[in-house]
C-alpha cells in the first residue's frame, strides 16, 4: 500500500509538470492558429469588398461606408483606407487613429510608392490600451495599378478570453485525469492487495505436506507464522482480562461453566502402568504424547480415566471395581481399568487401530491392513469401553473426553445411552484426505461413530477440513461450513482445531538437576568428553518418526563436515512400541543395523557418533537428556503435533539448545523459531544440524526465548479449557433452539 501511495504522488507530480508544459505549447499553437485565421479572414473580407473599394476609392464618404460594412464582424474593431504613402484617406469611427499606421506599413513591407515592391498582404499584432490588436494590411489594386491599402484592426481580447477558457478547461481536464488516475491506482493496489491476501489465505489452508519448502534455509513457512499470529490475536481477544491458562484456571472454568462436573476421560493408554519385576511391582509412565497432555488436565479436573489395563501387575493394584487412585502419593483422580482378552487386544489395538487406522492416517509409506476380524473386535471393544464410561458417570449429562483413533465408534455408542452427554472427542493423529480415507472399508461407520460427539477436535484446521470433506463424501448430513459443524437431525457436531500441548511449567522439571549438572552427568553416562557436542532424539520406535532419516542425516553431517568427527554424538532414546506388529519389529532391526553401520564408518576407539538406547525411559531421564543436549532433532515423516519438540523447549530454562524440527509435524506451525527441515532432504537436514551446532549463544537464546513464550502461553490447560468452553456454548445454543431439554449448562437448574 505504501508503494501505491508513493506511486500516486509521483504520478500527480508528473501530471502537474505535464499540465504546465502542455499549457505553454497550447498557447503558442493557438496563437499561431488565430494569427493565420485572422489574416485569412481579413484577406477574404477585403477581397469580397475590393470592387466597392476600388469604385469608391476617391469618394471619402462612400469609402468610409464600405469600410463600415467591412467592420460588421464584431471582432473587427475598425478599418481604414490608406494611400500609397500610408496616409489615412478614410476610416471607420472606431478605428484607433493612435496606431501610427505609417510606421506599421514601413515595418511590414514598406510604402507602395517606395523603390522596393511592397508586400501584397501583411499582418502583425501590437499592444493597444490594455489589450492587444491584430492588424492586417491588404493592397487594393485599381485598373492602373495599386491604389493603396486597406487596414483592418481585429480586437484580440476574444483570443485572450478563449485562451483563458481553454486554460481552465485544460486544468479541469488534468484535475479530472489526476483524480481518475488516483482512483485507478488505488483500486489496482487494493485489488493486488486482496489478491495477495487471498493467495496467502489459500496458502494458509493448504496441505502442509505439499508446501513449497524450497527456501532451503530452515525458515518457517509463511503460513505457519501467519496462522500463529492470527491465532494469538484471536485468542488474546477472547481471553482478554483472564490471564494465562493454568491448572487453577482450568479448574475454575470447569466450575463456572460446567457446574464443577467430574470429567470422564476415555483413552486406550493408561497414565500409570504397573509392571511386575524381580524387585516387585514397578509403576511406569508410558511414552505417550497423549498421556503427557492429559495427565495434567485430569489432575486439575479430577474425575476418572477409563483405559486398557495393560500392565502385568495392573490387576493386582485395582480395587473390586477395577479402580485405582492416582497419581501415587498425591491421589487426585481415578483410573478405571478395562481388561481385554488377547484376541480383543490383537484385533482392536494391534490390528484395526495400529495396522489399519494408524498407517491410513499417516503419510509414511506403510500400507494399511484392514481385516474383517479386526474390525469386529474393534466394534466389540469400543462397545465395552463405551459401557465402562457409562458406568463411571454420575449424572445423565456428564462431560466425557474421548481420545484418539482407538475409539472412533465410542462417541456414538455413548450418545445412544446418554443423549444429554457432552462428548468432546480429540483425534490425536492426522486425519487423511477423503480420497485416502476411501481405502478403509468401514469409513462410513468410522465417521458416523465420531459424529456422536458434541465437538470433534483435531490438531490443525487442515485435518478439520479433511474430515468435513470426508463427511461430504461418505455420509448423509448437512454441513454448516460457516460454523464448521456437521448436522444430523437435531444433533450437531462442531469440528474444531485445538492444537494440543504440554503442561506449563512441567512438574517433572522440579526434580531434574539444572542444565550444567545434566550436561555433565549425561556426558559421563555416555562416556563422552565433558565438552563433547551432543544431539538428542526421543521417540517411540515408530516408522512415522523418521528415525532412519534422522540417523542418515547424522551420517551425512559427518561425511560432509569432517570437523564434527570425534566431537559430535547423537543419542537416540527409542522406546520399543507395538512390537507384536511385524513392521515395528522390522524397524527395530533396521535402526539397530543402521546405528551399527554409522558407528563402524566413523567411530574410533574412543568415540562413537550414535548412541542408540532402545528401552523405556522414565520422564526424569528424558528431561535430563533434553537439558544435556546442544540440539534436539525431531524428524517425523508425519505427526499430528509431536510433544517431544515442546518438551525440549520446556526443559531449556537456560534458553539454550537448538530445536531442529520436521516441517511435517503439527508443532512446526507453532514453533517457528526452530530450524524447520524436510527430513527426507538429507542435505538440508545435515546442514541444519551443522547450523545448530555452530549457532552463537545469542541466537540460540533469542530463538529459545520466543519458543518458550509460545509453549508457555499455548499450554495444555488452554487446549482443554477452550474445548470445554466451546462445548458449553454449544449446549447453550442447542437448548435455546429447543434441540436439547433441561437447563442450560453453566446456569442454575
Ligand atoms: O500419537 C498417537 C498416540 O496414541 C499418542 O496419543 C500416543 O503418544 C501414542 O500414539 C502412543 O501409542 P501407544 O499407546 O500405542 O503406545
Amino acid at each position: 500500500m505504501r508503494r501505491a501511495i508513493k506511486f500516486l504522488l509521483l504520478l500527480l507530480t508528473g501530471l502537474a509538470a505535464l499540465a504546465f508544459a502542455g499549457h505553454q505549447v497550447l498557447e503558442q499553437t493557438t496563437n499561431g492558429w488565430f494569427d493565420r485565421d485572422l489574416q485569412l479572414r481579413s484577406q477574404l473580407a477585403v477581397s469580397a469588398a475590393s470592387r466597392s473599394l476600388v469604385r469608391n476609392w476617391q469618394e471619402s464618404a462612400r469609402l468610409t461606408a464600405v469600410l463600415e460594412d467591412l467592420t460588421s464582424d464584431e471582432r473587427i474593431l475598425g478599418a481604414a483606407a490608406c494611400n500609397l504613402e500610408g496616409e489615412v484617406q478614410a476610416a471607420t469611427a472606431a478605428y484607433p487613429r493612435e496606431l501610427g499606421i505609417r510606421d506599421l506599413i514601413q515595418a511590414n513591407g514598406g510604402p507602395l510608392s517606395g523603390p522596393e515592391p511592397a508586400k501584397a498582404t501583411w499582418s502583425t499584432t501590437t499592444a493597444l490600451g490594455s489589450g492587444r490588436v491584430h492588424i492586417s494590411g491588404s493592397t487594393i489594386d485599381g485598373e492602373a495599378g495599386p491604389l493603396g491599402f486597406v487596414v483592418l484592426v481585429h480586437d484580440l481580447t476574444f483570443v485572450a478570453r478563449r485562451e483563458a477558457t481553454t486554460r481552465s478547461l485544460m486544468l479541469w481536464g488534468f484535475f479530472v485525469l489526476a483524480i481518475g488516475a488516483s482512483v485507478v491506482t488505488l483500486a489496482a493496489a487494493r485489488i493486488a492487495w486482496r489478491g495477495w491476501v487471498r493467495e496467502l489465505r489459500k496458502a494458509l489452508t493448504d496441505d502442509a505436506t505439499t508446501a513449497d519448502t524450497s527456501t532451503g534455509d530452515f525458515q518457517p513457512l509463511v503460513r505457519d507464522v501467519r496462522s500463529l499470529a492470527e491465532r494469538l490475536a484471536r485468542e488474546r481477544h477472547d481471553d482478554a482480562g483472564t490471564g494465562p491458562w493454568s491448572a487453577n484456571r482450568l479448574r475454575k472454568t470447569l466450575l463456572q461453566h460446567l457446574q464443577g462436573e467430574r470429567v470422564v476421560i476415555l483413552a486406550n493408554r493408561e497414565p500409570y502402568i504397573h509392571e511386575r519385576t524381580d524387585q516387585g511391582i514397578r509403576v511406569l509412565h508410558p511414552a505417550s504424547g497423549l498421556v503427557t497432555a492429559l495427565e495434567p488436565v485430569m489432575k486439575a479436573c479430577s474425575g476418572t480415566w477409563v483405559a486398557h489395563g495393560a500392565g502385568s501387575a495392573d490387576r493386582e493394584t485395582v480395587d473390586a471395581h477395577d479402580r485405582l487412585r492416582v497419581p501415587p502419593g498425591e491421589e487426585s483422580y481415578l483410573v478405571r481399568r478395562v481388561w481385554l482378552t488377547e484376541a480383543e487386544e490383537a484385533g482392536y489395538y494391534y490390528g484395526f487401530a495400529n495396522e489399519g487406522l494408524w498407517p491410513l492416517c499417516h503419510l509414511a509409506h506403510q500400507r494399511p491392513s484392514f481385516r474383517a476380524e479386526d474390525w469386529q473386535q474393534y466394534v466389540r471393544v469400543n462397545q465395552r469401553f463405551a459401557d465402562a464410561v457409562c458406568e463411571e458417570v454420575d449424572s445423565d449429562d456428564p462431560i466425557i473426553l474421548v481420545q484418539d483413533y482407538h475409539f472412533a465408534l465410542a462417541p456414538r455408542m455413548i450418545r445412544a445411552r446418554l443423549p444429554r452427554a457432552t462428548i468432546l472427542t480429540f483425534w490425536h493423529i492426522p486425519w487423511p484426505s477423503a480420497e485416502r480415507l476411501g481405502i478403509c472399508p468401514w469409513r462410513e461407520e468410522i465417521i458416523a461413530g465420531l459424529l456422536g460427539s458434541s465437538i470433534l477436535g483435531f490438531h490443525t484446521r487442515q485435518h478439520c477440513n479433511h474430515f468435513i470433506d470426508s463427511v461430504d463424501a461418505y455420509v448423509e448430513s448437512r454441513i454448516d461450513r460457516e460454523q464448521q459443524a456437521v448436522v444430523q437431525g437435531a444433533h450437531r457436531t462442531l469440528i474444531r482445531p485445538y492444537p494440543i500441548s504440554i503442561e506449563w511449567p512441567v512438574h517433572w522439571l522440579a526434580r531434574v538437576p539444572p542444565v550444567a549438572e545434566c550436561r555433565a552427568a549425561i556426558r559421563r553416562q555416555l562416556g563422552l568428553a565433558p565438552d563433547a557436542l551432543l544431539g538428542v532424539g526421543i521417540d517411540r520406535l515408530d516408522y512415522t518418526k523418521g528415525i532412519e532419516e534422522r540417523l542418515a542425516a547424522v551420517d551425512r553431517l559427518l561425511a560432509d563436515r569432517p570437523e564434527f568427527r570425534g566431537r559430535f554424538t547423537f543419542v537416540q532414546l527409542a522406546a520399543p512400541s507395538r512390537t507384536k506388529i511385524p513392521r515395528y519389529r522390522e524397524l527395530n532391526e533396521q535402526v539397530e543395523a543402521q546405528a551399527v553401520a554409522i558407528n563402524q564408518r566413523w567411530g574410533t576407539e574412543s568415540w562413537r557418533p550414535i548412541a542408540l538406547l532402545r528401552s523405556h525411559h522414565e520422564p526424569l531421564s528424558v528431561f535430563a537428556h533434553y537439558r544435556a543436549a546442544d540440539l534436539c532433532y525431531v524428524s517425523s515423516l508425519h505427526d499430528g503435533m509431536n510433544l517431544v519438540a515442546k518438551e525440549f523447549v520446556a526443559a531449556r530454562d537456560d534458553e539454550q539448545g537448538v530445536l531442529v524440527l520436521s516441517q511435517f509435524t503439527g508443532a512446526a506451525r507453532d514453533l517457528t523459531e526452530a530450524l524447520i527441515v524436510n527430513p527426507y532432504d538429507l542435505q538440508q537436514a545435515s546442514a541444519a544440524l551443522a547450523a545448530a551446532l555452530r549457532m552463537p549463544v545469542d541466537e540460540q537464546k533469542e530463538r529459545m526465548r520466543s519458543m518458550r513464550r509460545i509453549v508457555a502461553e499455548f499450554n495444555v490447560y488452554r487446549w482443554a479449557g477452550r474445548m470445554l468452553i466451546d462445548a458449553t456454548d454449544l449446549r447453550r445454543r442447542e437448548r435455546m433452539h429447543g434441540r436439547l431439554s433441561g437447563p442450560v449448562l453453566g446456569e442454575t437448574a
